[in-house]
Protein backbone atom coordinates (compact mmCIF):
# COMPACT_ATOMS: atom_id res chain seq x y z
CA UNK A 1 0.00 0.00 0.00
CA UNK A 2 1.20 3.39 -0.87
CA UNK A 3 1.29 6.47 0.94
CA UNK A 4 -1.71 8.84 0.93
CA UNK A 5 0.71 11.88 0.22
CA UNK A 6 1.57 10.06 -3.03
CA UNK A 7 -0.93 10.47 -6.41
CA UNK A 8 -2.50 6.31 -7.12
CA UNK A 9 -2.88 6.03 -10.10
CA UNK A 10 -5.52 3.77 -11.72
CA UNK A 11 -6.68 2.49 -15.33
CA UNK A 12 -9.37 1.07 -16.96
CA UNK A 13 -9.80 -1.59 -19.39
CA UNK A 14 -12.02 -2.64 -22.09
CA UNK A 15 -14.66 -4.71 -20.24
CA UNK A 16 -15.19 -7.98 -22.29
CA UNK A 17 -18.79 -9.00 -20.36
CA UNK A 18 -21.63 -7.33 -20.00
CA UNK A 19 -22.23 -5.59 -16.40
CA UNK A 20 -24.86 -7.72 -14.20
CA UNK A 21 -25.83 -7.45 -10.56
CA UNK A 22 -27.28 -5.26 -8.11
CA UNK A 23 -25.65 -3.30 -5.49
CA UNK A 24 -26.95 -0.54 -2.84
CA UNK A 25 -25.40 3.12 -2.96
CA UNK A 26 -24.23 4.88 -0.10
CA UNK A 27 -25.77 8.07 1.53
CA UNK A 28 -25.67 11.82 -0.01
CA UNK A 29 -22.75 13.91 0.03
CA UNK A 30 -25.17 16.92 0.53
CA UNK A 31 -27.48 15.52 2.95
CA UNK A 32 -24.96 14.21 5.07
CA UNK A 33 -22.94 17.57 5.36
CA UNK A 34 -26.22 19.02 6.67
CA UNK A 35 -27.05 15.91 9.11
CA UNK A 36 -23.54 16.58 10.90
CA UNK A 37 -24.25 21.01 10.44
CA UNK A 38 -27.76 20.62 11.68
CA UNK A 39 -27.85 18.29 14.43
CA UNK A 40 -24.71 20.44 15.55
CA UNK A 41 -26.70 23.16 15.73
CA UNK A 42 -29.94 21.75 17.39
CA UNK A 43 -30.88 20.82 21.35
CA UNK A 44 -30.66 17.15 21.98
CA UNK A 45 -28.72 14.16 20.37
CA UNK A 46 -29.71 13.38 16.56
CA UNK A 47 -29.39 9.18 15.01
CA UNK A 48 -27.98 10.01 11.78
CA UNK A 49 -28.10 6.45 9.58
CA UNK A 50 -26.49 5.85 6.88
CA UNK A 51 -24.20 8.39 7.03
CA UNK A 52 -21.42 9.08 3.77
CA UNK A 53 -18.36 8.07 5.46
CA UNK A 54 -16.45 9.84 2.81
CA UNK A 55 -13.28 12.24 3.73
CA UNK A 56 -15.41 15.35 2.79
CA UNK A 57 -18.29 14.44 5.17
CA UNK A 58 -16.41 13.53 7.87
CA UNK A 59 -14.41 16.83 7.79
CA UNK A 60 -17.59 18.45 8.40
CA UNK A 61 -17.97 15.94 11.42
CA UNK A 62 -14.79 16.82 13.20
CA UNK A 63 -15.08 20.82 12.70
CA UNK A 64 -18.55 19.92 14.34
CA UNK A 65 -16.64 18.57 17.28
CA UNK A 66 -13.85 20.88 17.12
CA UNK A 67 -16.89 23.62 17.84
CA UNK A 68 -18.02 21.64 20.60
CA UNK A 69 -20.67 19.11 19.43
CA UNK A 70 -20.58 15.74 20.95
CA UNK A 71 -20.29 13.24 17.51
CA UNK A 72 -20.30 9.16 17.87
CA UNK A 73 -19.66 6.92 15.37
CA UNK A 74 -22.09 4.00 16.95
CA UNK A 75 -21.67 1.29 13.87
CA UNK A 76 -20.92 1.37 9.82
CA UNK A 77 -22.72 4.68 8.90
CA UNK A 78 -24.31 5.40 11.89
CA UNK A 79 -23.92 8.25 14.35
CA UNK A 80 -24.92 9.65 16.78
CA UNK A 81 -24.75 14.32 17.30
CA UNK A 82 -25.49 15.85 20.68
CA UNK A 83 -25.91 19.37 19.20
CA UNK A 84 -25.32 22.88 21.93
CA UNK A 85 -28.10 24.38 20.23
CA UNK A 86 -28.67 27.77 17.72
CA UNK A 87 -26.00 30.11 18.46
CA UNK A 88 -24.28 27.54 20.61
CA UNK A 89 -20.85 26.46 18.73
CA UNK A 90 -17.50 27.94 19.92
CA UNK A 91 -14.54 28.56 18.73
CA UNK A 92 -12.19 25.72 17.96
CA UNK A 93 -8.59 25.75 19.54
CA UNK A 94 -7.19 24.53 15.91
CA UNK A 95 -7.75 25.40 12.54
CA UNK A 96 -10.49 23.59 11.41
CA UNK A 97 -9.60 21.59 7.76
CA UNK A 98 -12.22 20.79 5.32
CA UNK A 99 -9.89 19.35 2.72
CA UNK A 100 -11.20 19.12 -0.33
CA UNK A 101 -14.76 20.05 0.50
CA UNK A 102 -16.23 23.36 -1.13
CA UNK A 103 -19.74 22.29 0.51
CA UNK A 104 -17.60 21.04 4.18
CA UNK A 105 -16.49 25.11 4.33
CA UNK A 106 -19.55 27.26 2.47
CA UNK A 107 -22.26 25.53 4.80
CA UNK A 108 -19.95 25.40 8.05
CA UNK A 109 -19.09 29.29 7.59
CA UNK A 110 -22.55 29.95 7.32
CA UNK A 111 -23.68 27.75 10.70
CA UNK A 112 -20.76 29.87 12.18
CA UNK A 113 -21.66 33.15 11.70
CA UNK A 114 -24.70 32.45 13.75
CA UNK A 115 -22.44 31.58 17.18
CA UNK A 116 -20.14 33.76 18.45
CA UNK A 117 -17.06 31.58 16.98
CA UNK A 118 -13.57 32.78 15.88
CA UNK A 119 -12.18 30.04 13.63
CA UNK A 120 -9.20 29.75 11.10
CA UNK A 121 -9.95 27.67 8.32
CA UNK A 122 -7.49 25.70 5.97
CA UNK A 123 -8.20 23.05 2.84
CA UNK A 124 -6.09 21.21 0.63
CA UNK A 125 -4.85 22.67 -2.77
CA UNK A 126 -8.00 22.26 -4.36
CA UNK A 127 -10.24 23.78 -2.07
CA UNK A 128 -7.66 26.78 -1.49
CA UNK A 129 -8.35 27.95 -5.10
CA UNK A 130 -11.85 27.76 -4.83
CA UNK A 131 -13.69 31.40 -4.47
CA UNK A 132 -15.04 31.78 -0.98
CA UNK A 133 -16.21 35.29 -2.11
CA UNK A 134 -19.84 34.06 -2.78
CA UNK A 135 -19.96 33.31 0.98
CA UNK A 136 -18.11 35.66 2.49
CA UNK A 137 -20.35 38.60 0.43
CA UNK A 138 -23.40 37.90 2.25
CA UNK A 139 -21.79 36.48 5.81
CA UNK A 140 -20.41 39.98 5.81
CA UNK A 141 -23.26 41.94 5.60
CA UNK A 142 -24.60 39.60 7.93
CA UNK A 143 -21.70 41.05 10.10
CA UNK A 144 -18.87 38.63 10.06
CA UNK A 145 -15.45 39.78 9.51
CA UNK A 146 -12.75 37.71 7.58
CA UNK A 147 -9.18 37.75 6.44
CA UNK A 148 -7.65 35.97 4.20
CA UNK A 149 -4.60 34.08 4.02
CA UNK A 150 -4.30 32.40 0.99
CA UNK A 151 -2.74 33.69 -2.57
CA UNK A 152 -5.54 35.41 -3.41
CA UNK A 153 -8.30 37.94 -1.66
CA UNK A 154 -11.35 35.27 -1.31
CA UNK A 155 -9.58 32.43 -1.12
CA UNK A 156 -8.20 30.04 1.79
CA UNK A 157 -6.79 29.79 4.04
CA UNK A 158 -9.34 32.25 6.43
CA UNK A 159 -9.92 33.47 9.78
CA UNK A 160 -13.41 33.91 10.63
CA UNK A 161 -14.67 36.38 13.21
CA UNK A 162 -18.36 35.97 13.74
CA UNK A 163 -20.76 39.07 15.26
CA UNK A 164 -22.26 38.54 18.64
CA UNK A 165 -25.53 38.93 16.92
CA UNK A 166 -25.63 38.14 13.39
CA UNK A 167 -28.45 40.30 11.10
CA UNK A 168 -30.64 39.06 9.46
CA UNK A 169 -30.38 39.94 5.26
CA UNK A 170 -32.62 39.79 2.41
CA UNK A 171 -30.32 38.21 -0.20
CA UNK A 172 -30.58 37.88 -4.40
CA UNK A 173 -28.16 35.13 -5.21
CA UNK A 174 -26.19 36.44 -8.17
CA UNK A 175 -25.01 32.66 -8.85
CA UNK A 176 -27.60 29.86 -8.55
CA UNK A 177 -25.81 27.89 -6.26
CA UNK A 178 -27.13 25.77 -3.28
CA UNK A 179 -24.13 26.45 -1.13
CA UNK A 180 -24.65 29.73 -0.68
CA UNK A 181 -28.34 29.47 0.06
CA UNK A 182 -27.41 27.12 2.39
CA UNK A 183 -24.92 29.36 4.18
CA UNK A 184 -27.24 32.51 4.29
CA UNK A 185 -30.06 30.19 5.63
CA UNK A 186 -27.35 29.01 8.70
CA UNK A 187 -26.14 32.13 9.22
CA UNK A 188 -29.89 33.31 9.84
CA UNK A 189 -30.71 30.80 12.09
CA UNK A 190 -28.54 33.08 14.66
CA UNK A 191 -30.30 36.34 13.11
CA UNK A 192 -33.22 37.78 14.50
CA UNK A 193 -36.06 38.42 12.66
CA UNK A 194 -36.82 36.99 8.76
CA UNK A 195 -33.84 36.34 6.84
CA UNK A 196 -34.64 35.79 2.98
CA UNK A 197 -32.83 33.89 -0.18
CA UNK A 198 -34.21 34.12 -3.51
CA UNK A 199 -32.73 32.44 -5.94
CA UNK A 200 -33.71 33.30 -9.83
CA UNK A 201 -33.41 29.43 -10.53
CA UNK A 202 -34.15 26.78 -8.08
CA UNK A 203 -31.16 24.43 -6.64
CA UNK A 204 -31.06 21.25 -4.55
CA UNK A 205 -33.41 22.04 -1.87
CA UNK A 206 -31.86 19.78 0.87
CA UNK A 207 -31.29 22.46 3.40
CA UNK A 208 -34.68 23.73 3.79
CA UNK A 209 -35.98 19.81 3.38
CA UNK A 210 -33.55 19.39 6.76
CA UNK A 211 -34.19 22.71 8.41
CA UNK A 212 -37.89 22.07 8.50
CA UNK A 213 -37.77 18.14 9.78
CA UNK A 214 -35.47 19.73 12.39
CA UNK A 215 -38.50 22.20 13.20
CA UNK A 216 -37.14 25.62 11.75
CA UNK A 217 -39.58 28.12 10.86
CA UNK A 218 -38.74 28.14 7.13
CA UNK A 219 -41.54 28.80 4.11
CA UNK A 220 -40.41 28.54 0.45
CA UNK A 221 -42.22 30.18 -2.21
CA UNK A 222 -42.24 30.06 -6.07
CA UNK A 223 -40.86 32.79 -7.52
CA UNK A 224 -41.24 34.60 -10.75
CA UNK A 225 -42.49 32.63 -14.55
CA UNK A 226 -39.51 30.75 -14.64
CA UNK A 227 -37.05 30.79 -17.51
CA UNK A 228 -37.98 28.95 -20.51
CA UNK A 229 -36.51 25.29 -20.73
CA UNK A 230 -35.89 25.49 -24.45
CA UNK A 231 -39.11 22.68 -25.11
CA UNK A 232 -41.78 25.56 -24.34
CA UNK A 233 -42.70 23.65 -20.74
CA UNK A 234 -41.16 26.71 -18.23
CA UNK A 235 -44.06 25.00 -15.92
CA UNK A 236 -42.57 21.40 -16.17
CA UNK A 237 -40.96 20.20 -12.74
CA UNK A 238 -40.24 23.66 -12.10
CA UNK A 239 -37.36 23.91 -14.44
CA UNK A 240 -35.70 27.17 -14.39
CA UNK A 241 -37.89 28.58 -11.80
CA UNK A 242 -36.84 30.77 -8.76
CA UNK A 243 -37.91 30.50 -5.35
CA UNK A 244 -37.64 33.11 -2.40
CA UNK A 245 -36.98 31.21 0.85
CA UNK A 246 -37.61 32.92 4.33
CA UNK A 247 -36.45 31.72 7.67
CA UNK A 248 -36.86 33.17 10.98
CA UNK A 249 -34.12 33.09 13.23
CA UNK A 250 -33.30 32.41 16.91
CA UNK A 251 -36.06 29.45 16.73
CA UNK A 252 -34.88 26.66 18.95
CA UNK A 253 -34.02 23.35 16.79
CA UNK A 254 -35.00 19.76 17.84
CA UNK A 255 -32.50 16.89 17.45
CA UNK A 256 -34.32 14.16 15.24
CA UNK A 257 -33.56 11.15 12.93
CA UNK A 258 -32.07 10.86 9.80
CA UNK A 259 -32.20 8.04 7.19
CA UNK A 260 -29.83 9.11 4.51
CA UNK A 261 -31.09 8.22 1.23
CA UNK A 262 -28.56 7.11 -1.51
CA UNK A 263 -26.46 9.88 -3.51
CA UNK A 264 -28.07 10.18 -6.91
CA UNK A 265 -24.44 12.05 -8.23
CA UNK A 266 -22.61 8.41 -6.63
CA UNK A 267 -25.45 6.35 -8.66
CA UNK A 268 -24.38 8.45 -11.70
CA UNK A 269 -21.14 6.17 -12.45
CA UNK A 270 -22.31 2.69 -12.37
CA UNK A 271 -25.67 4.38 -13.94
CA UNK A 272 -23.70 5.23 -17.10
CA UNK A 273 -21.21 2.33 -16.76
CA UNK A 274 -24.42 0.22 -17.04
CA UNK A 275 -25.85 2.19 -20.32
CA UNK A 276 -22.32 1.82 -22.41
CA UNK A 277 -22.05 -2.12 -21.60
CA UNK A 278 -23.91 -4.04 -24.31
CA UNK A 279 -25.96 -6.16 -23.01
CA UNK A 280 -26.10 -5.69 -19.05
CA UNK A 281 -28.50 -5.47 -17.27
CA UNK A 282 -27.66 -3.97 -13.04
CA UNK A 283 -29.69 -2.97 -10.32
CA UNK A 284 -28.89 0.74 -8.69
CA UNK A 285 -30.47 0.21 -4.96
CA UNK A 286 -31.39 3.41 -2.88
CA UNK A 287 -31.05 6.45 -5.23
CA UNK A 288 -32.63 9.45 -4.75
CA UNK A 289 -35.05 11.24 -6.35
CA UNK A 290 -35.09 14.92 -6.18
CA UNK A 291 -36.30 17.23 -8.13
CA UNK A 292 -33.60 19.94 -8.35
CA UNK A 293 -31.12 17.08 -9.30
CA UNK A 294 -32.78 14.87 -11.77
CA UNK A 295 -31.44 16.60 -14.93
CA UNK A 296 -29.02 13.61 -15.61
CA UNK A 297 -31.74 11.12 -15.64
CA UNK A 298 -33.57 13.47 -17.91
CA UNK A 299 -30.78 13.97 -20.33
CA UNK A 300 -30.01 9.62 -20.69
CA UNK A 301 -33.59 8.84 -21.09
CA UNK A 302 -33.55 11.63 -23.58
CA UNK A 303 -30.02 9.82 -25.28
CA UNK A 304 -32.28 6.64 -25.38
CA UNK A 305 -30.70 5.48 -22.28
CA UNK A 306 -32.78 2.35 -20.89
CA UNK A 307 -33.27 3.32 -17.15
CA UNK A 308 -36.54 2.38 -15.11
CA UNK A 309 -37.07 3.93 -11.49
CA UNK A 310 -38.95 1.01 -9.54
CA UNK A 311 -39.77 1.04 -6.00
CA UNK A 312 -40.55 4.10 -5.04
CA UNK A 313 -40.23 4.85 -0.89
CA UNK A 314 -39.64 7.99 1.01
CA UNK A 315 -36.24 8.70 3.07
CA UNK A 316 -35.49 11.66 5.21
CA UNK A 317 -38.25 13.50 3.49
CA UNK A 318 -36.75 12.25 -0.19
CA UNK A 319 -38.13 10.87 -2.62
CA UNK A 320 -36.15 7.59 -2.91
CA UNK A 321 -36.30 4.46 -5.85
CA UNK A 322 -33.85 1.74 -7.27
CA UNK A 323 -32.44 2.06 -11.11
CA UNK A 324 -33.01 -0.82 -13.07
CA UNK A 325 -29.95 -0.22 -15.81
CA UNK A 326 -29.88 -1.85 -19.54
CA UNK A 327 -27.27 -1.68 -22.54
CA UNK A 328 -28.32 1.02 -24.58
CA UNK A 329 -27.53 2.71 -27.85
CA UNK A 330 -26.99 6.48 -26.87
CA UNK A 331 -27.57 9.05 -29.31
CA UNK A 332 -26.14 12.63 -28.94
CA UNK A 333 -28.38 15.85 -27.64
CA UNK A 334 -28.47 19.57 -26.94
CA UNK A 335 -28.67 20.76 -23.05
CA UNK A 336 -30.00 23.92 -22.42
CA UNK A 337 -27.99 26.07 -19.94
CA UNK A 338 -31.69 26.14 -17.76
CA UNK A 339 -30.87 22.23 -16.64
CA UNK A 340 -27.48 23.21 -15.50
CA UNK A 341 -28.33 23.46 -11.81
CA UNK A 342 -30.19 20.30 -12.06
CA UNK A 343 -27.15 18.28 -12.79
CA UNK A 344 -24.41 20.48 -11.79
CA UNK A 345 -21.94 17.62 -10.78
CA UNK A 346 -23.18 15.50 -13.61
CA UNK A 347 -21.49 16.94 -16.26
CA UNK A 348 -18.39 14.90 -16.42
CA UNK A 349 -20.13 11.65 -16.54
CA UNK A 350 -22.71 12.49 -19.07
CA UNK A 351 -19.75 14.17 -21.44
CA UNK A 352 -18.56 10.55 -21.20
CA UNK A 353 -21.91 9.03 -22.26
CA UNK A 354 -21.97 11.83 -24.84
CA UNK A 355 -18.60 10.18 -26.37
CA UNK A 356 -19.78 6.95 -26.45
CA UNK A 357 -23.20 8.39 -28.20
CA UNK A 358 -23.59 8.59 -31.72
CA UNK A 359 -23.82 11.75 -32.68
CA UNK A 360 -23.17 15.54 -31.47
CA UNK A 361 -24.01 16.61 -27.95
CA UNK A 362 -24.08 20.35 -26.71
CA UNK A 363 -23.92 21.30 -23.48
CA UNK A 364 -24.57 25.06 -22.39
CA UNK A 365 -24.47 27.13 -19.46
CA UNK A 366 -21.28 25.36 -17.72
CA UNK A 367 -19.62 28.23 -16.75
CA UNK A 368 -20.20 27.14 -12.66
CA UNK A 369 -18.31 24.29 -13.69
CA UNK A 370 -14.89 26.35 -13.97
CA UNK A 371 -14.87 26.70 -10.19
CA UNK A 372 -15.40 22.87 -8.65
CA UNK A 373 -13.25 21.07 -7.50
CA UNK A 374 -11.15 21.49 -10.52
CA UNK A 375 -12.18 23.66 -13.67
CA UNK A 376 -14.08 20.84 -14.71
CA UNK A 377 -14.92 22.75 -18.31
CA UNK A 378 -11.05 22.12 -19.01
CA UNK A 379 -10.64 18.87 -17.69
CA UNK A 380 -13.00 17.23 -19.64
CA UNK A 381 -12.27 18.42 -22.85
CA UNK A 382 -8.41 17.99 -22.40
CA UNK A 383 -9.10 14.21 -20.90
CA UNK A 384 -11.39 13.85 -24.03
CA UNK A 385 -9.05 14.77 -26.27
CA UNK A 386 -6.09 12.77 -24.79
CA UNK A 387 -8.42 10.09 -25.19
CA UNK A 388 -8.91 10.86 -29.33
CA UNK A 389 -12.75 12.09 -28.70
CA UNK A 390 -13.26 14.91 -30.38
CA UNK A 391 -14.43 17.81 -28.55
CA UNK A 392 -14.38 21.95 -28.85
CA UNK A 393 -14.16 24.35 -25.55
CA UNK A 394 -16.37 27.47 -25.27
CA UNK A 395 -16.21 29.42 -22.61
CA UNK A 396 -19.16 27.99 -21.19
CA UNK A 397 -20.08 25.51 -23.20
CA UNK A 398 -18.58 22.28 -24.46
CA UNK A 399 -19.29 20.38 -27.98
CA UNK A 400 -18.63 16.67 -27.82
CA UNK A 401 -18.37 14.79 -31.35
CA UNK A 402 -19.75 10.94 -29.86
CA UNK A 403 -17.83 7.79 -31.35
CA UNK A 404 -20.90 5.99 -31.44
CA UNK A 405 -19.30 3.50 -29.50
CA UNK A 406 -16.28 3.01 -27.86
CA UNK A 407 -13.41 5.72 -28.06
CA UNK A 408 -9.93 5.28 -28.76
CA UNK A 409 -8.40 5.21 -25.85
CA UNK A 410 -4.91 6.78 -24.60
CA UNK A 411 -2.33 6.52 -27.52
CA UNK A 412 0.62 6.78 -25.25
CA UNK A 413 1.62 6.43 -21.29
CA UNK A 414 0.03 10.30 -21.12
CA UNK A 415 -2.42 9.76 -18.47
CA UNK A 416 -5.79 11.39 -17.92
CA UNK A 417 -5.15 14.94 -15.31
CA UNK A 418 -7.37 14.76 -12.74
CA UNK A 419 -6.69 17.52 -10.79
CA UNK A 420 -7.26 16.83 -7.53
CA UNK A 421 -11.11 15.93 -9.05
CA UNK A 422 -12.85 12.96 -7.86
CA UNK A 423 -16.13 13.53 -10.18
CA UNK A 424 -13.10 13.50 -12.94
CA UNK A 425 -11.11 10.35 -12.03
CA UNK A 426 -14.48 8.51 -11.59
CA UNK A 427 -15.32 9.67 -14.83
CA UNK A 428 -12.76 8.76 -16.88
CA UNK A 429 -12.65 5.27 -15.44
CA UNK A 430 -16.03 4.59 -16.44
CA UNK A 431 -14.68 5.72 -19.86
CA UNK A 432 -11.81 3.54 -19.64
CA UNK A 433 -14.01 0.58 -19.74
CA UNK A 434 -15.83 1.78 -22.94
CA UNK A 435 -12.51 2.22 -24.95
CA UNK A 436 -10.10 0.52 -27.49
CA UNK A 437 -7.01 1.44 -26.02
CA UNK A 438 -6.46 1.42 -22.03
CA UNK A 439 -7.25 4.91 -19.75
CA UNK A 440 -4.93 5.36 -17.31
CA UNK A 441 -5.87 8.65 -14.62
CA UNK A 442 -3.00 9.98 -12.50
CA UNK A 443 -4.62 9.68 -8.98
CA UNK A 444 -7.20 8.16 -7.53
CA UNK A 445 -7.19 9.32 -4.04
CA UNK A 446 -10.22 11.84 -4.15
CA UNK A 447 -12.51 9.54 -4.60
CA UNK A 448 -12.37 8.64 -1.25
CA UNK A 449 -13.87 12.37 -0.62
CA UNK A 450 -17.47 11.38 -1.88
CA UNK A 451 -17.62 7.81 -3.00
CA UNK A 452 -15.20 5.63 -0.52
CA UNK A 453 -16.66 2.66 -2.23
CA UNK A 454 -16.69 2.82 -5.37
CA UNK A 455 -13.94 0.38 -6.72
CA UNK A 456 -15.43 -2.55 -4.83
CA UNK A 457 -19.34 -1.99 -5.67
CA UNK A 458 -18.09 -1.30 -9.54
CA UNK A 459 -16.50 -4.32 -9.03
CA UNK A 460 -19.44 -6.12 -7.85
CA UNK A 461 -21.17 -5.39 -11.04
CA UNK A 462 -18.24 -6.77 -12.93
CA UNK A 463 -15.96 -3.85 -13.60
CA UNK A 464 -13.19 -4.13 -12.53
CA UNK A 465 -10.03 -1.29 -12.43
CA UNK A 466 -6.17 -2.05 -11.89
CA UNK A 467 -5.24 0.31 -9.45
CA UNK A 468 -2.18 0.55 -6.42
CA UNK A 469 -5.12 2.72 -4.24
CA UNK A 470 -5.80 1.38 -1.21
CA UNK A 471 -9.33 1.61 -1.32
CA UNK A 472 -9.82 -0.71 -4.28
C1 LIG B 1 -23.86 21.14 -3.18
C2 LIG B 1 -24.13 22.11 -4.11
C3 LIG B 1 -23.45 22.19 -5.42
C4 LIG B 1 -22.72 20.90 -5.77
C5 LIG B 1 -21.96 20.34 -4.60
C6 LIG B 1 -22.91 20.05 -3.44
C7 LIG B 1 -24.58 21.17 -1.89
O1 LIG B 1 -22.53 23.26 -5.39
O2 LIG B 1 -21.84 21.13 -6.83
O3 LIG B 1 -21.30 19.14 -4.95
O4 LIG B 1 -24.52 20.16 -1.16
O5 LIG B 1 -25.21 22.18 -1.60
P1 LIG B 1 -22.97 24.77 -5.78
O6 LIG B 1 -23.97 25.17 -4.81
O7 LIG B 1 -21.72 25.59 -5.66
O8 LIG B 1 -23.47 24.69 -7.19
Amino acid sequence: MKNKETPQPAHAERATKPFRGEIQLPGDKSISHRSFILSALAVGTSRIHGLLEGDDVLATGRAMQAMGAQTTRLSDNTWEVTGRGVGGLISPDAPLDFGNSGTGIRLTLGAMTGCPVTARCIGDESLSRRPMGRVTDPLTQMGAMFEFHGAADGQLPLTLTSPQRALPIDYVLPVASAQVKSCILLAGLGAPGVTAVTEKQSTRDHTENMLALFGADISSIPDGKGIPDGKGTPEGKGLGKGRRIELTGETELKATTINVPGDPSSAAFPLVAGLLSDGAEIRLNNVMVNPYRSGLWDCLKEMGGKIEAVNAREAAGEQVVDYIVKGSDLVGIDVPPEKAPDMIDEFPILAMAAACARGTTHLHGLAELRVKESDRLAAIADGLKLCGVSVTEGEDDLVIEGCGGPVPGLMNNEPVTTHLDHRIAMSFLVLGLNAENRITIDDARMIATSFPNFFELMATLGAEFNTTHPGA
